[in-house]
């Protein structure tokens, strides 16, 4: 049997937050603390499987397996079986490690990236999970590029689970931008953490998947 669910999110944004990307709707205006509104993710899913959660960006070194290994942790901490990988747009890194800083930056935060192993999306992964997250816009238009005929997997803008703003989590690998890499990436895994738990409390029965 086929489950849709449509899952949102709610977070407490104010104006100590400084980050636009963790701002929503609003951001800028000098009001108190104010509510901002993630996405809705509507998901079709076979009852009774588990969520398969895929993050994509260019390389599969820097943003995506960081997003694959906080995301497991959370849910993990959570309770939640959840089938989470990484893939990247490109074939630059394929079979490669993360980079060493993401690797570092991570472990400080107590994420175990060492195992990871880089691949290529392919149009295979439309039916192999439930949910794929672009790390930005150029990468989401090359996800939906290779979109099988009448496939509806869904394929999101990580950061638009947190605030529908359309940002991009910002590439590391020019600047060294880890830090704010890591805080954005744990602020939207926190939220989808939450989403699944909430369905989870919703159906039961359905393994915990939106
Ligand atoms: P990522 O970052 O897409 O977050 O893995 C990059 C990694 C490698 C390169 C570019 C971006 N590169 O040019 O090799």
């Amino acid at each position: 049997m086929i489950i849709r669910t449509t899952i949102r999110t709610t977070i407490r944004t104010g104006t100590a937050t400084t980050d636009p990307a963790l701002r929503g709707p609003g951001a800028g205006q000098p009001s108190g603390p104010k509510d901002s509104v993630g996405m809705s993710v509507e998901l079709v899913q076979n009852q009774g499987e588990k969520m398969r959660i895929l993050f994509v960006c260019l390389g599969n070194i820097c943003r995506s397996p960081s997003a694959e290994g906080v995301l497991r942790q959370l849910a993990d901490r959570a309770g939640l079986d959840v089938t989470i990988d990484s893939a990247g747009t490109s074939d630059w890194h394929i079979g490669a490690p993360p980079d060493r800083r993401a690797i570092r930056a991570a472990k400080l935060r107590g994420y175990d990236l060492a195992a990871l192993r880089g691949r290529q999306f392919t149009a295979e992964d439309f039916d192999r999970f439930d949910l794929i997250l672009a790390m930005d816009r150029k990468n989401l238009r090359a996800i939906e590029a290779l979109r099988p005929a009448g496939n509806n997997a869904s394929a999101k803008l990580f950061l638009d689970l947190i605030a529908q703003t359309g940002s991009d989590v910002p590439d590391p690998y020019y600047d060294d931008s880890f830090e704010r890499m890591l805080d954005l990436i744990e602020a939207a895994s926190a939220a989808l953490v939450t989403q699944i738990a909430h369905k989870k409390e919703r159906h039961p029965d359905s393994d915990g998947a939106p």
